[in-house]
């Protein structure tokens, strides 16, 4: 048990020791090579994403209103997210300047992007061939209900999101501001 202990303790000093060396590095858009082809399958993962959460939203927003919707975002957002990242053989997820939900916070690679607000697509290549690829999600009019400004919000909605998230910062978006980022790792 001890030497299984012990094992366990080893390994996970190498996987953190592993994750802290990889370094990352800003490029220009790539449009030739393996990062051409790793930007494509980032783009069609990321329209695959936003395709299914936008199904999801739309459904439960017409079938049951934006404050019973909360509840199946907490729940299929970042399930849609991890399925899609299986299906497309890679990591996908969404982060924000103003997180809602705190595991959402972007990887280190992206972190400097988002805290200055990058509002076009950003690349990043690590030494070990991985893409980075952060791309912004704009404030539409669909989006209102649950990020904008107090008097914006759905019915219930600020009492259902003070429940479930009580260090919820995103709030208070106007139509057309940058909400936050699709962030996806190509291997
Ligand atoms: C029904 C309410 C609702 C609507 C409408 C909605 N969202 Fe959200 N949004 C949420 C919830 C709840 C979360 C937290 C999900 C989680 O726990 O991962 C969230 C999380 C996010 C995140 C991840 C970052 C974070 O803050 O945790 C982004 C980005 C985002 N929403 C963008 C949008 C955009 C863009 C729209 C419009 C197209 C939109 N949302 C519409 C409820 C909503």
């Amino acid at each position: 048990m001890r030497a299984l202990l012990s094992m366990g303790v080893a390994t996970a000093l190498l996987v953190a020791g592993c994750a802290s060396r990889v370094a990352w590095s800003s490029l220009a858009e790539p449009s030739s090579g393996r990062a051409a082809e790793q930007l494509a399958r980032a783009r069609a993962a990321k329209d695959a994403l936003a395709k299914a959460l936008m199904a999801e939203l739309s459904k439960e927003l017409t079938e049951r209103g934006a404050a019973s919707a909360i509840d199946v975002c907490a729940t299929r957002a970042p399930q849609i997210a991890s399925e899609v990242g299986r299906e497309h053989g890679l990591r996908i997820g969404r982060t924000s300047w103003k997180l809602r939900n705190a595991s959402n916070r972007a990887p280190s690679w992206a972190e400097a992007a988002v805290a200055e607000r990058a509002s076009a697509a950003r690349y990043f290549a690590s030494d070990s061939g991985e893409l980075g690829v952060l791309l912004p999600i704009a404030m539409q009019s669909a989006c209102l209900g649950c990020h904008g400004a107090p008097a914006a919000l759905g019915d219930g909605v600020a009492d259902a999101l003070a429940l479930r998230y009580p260090d919820d910062r995103a709030t208070g978006f106007a139509l057309g501001e940058v909400r936050g980022w699709f962030w996806i790792e190509v291997p």
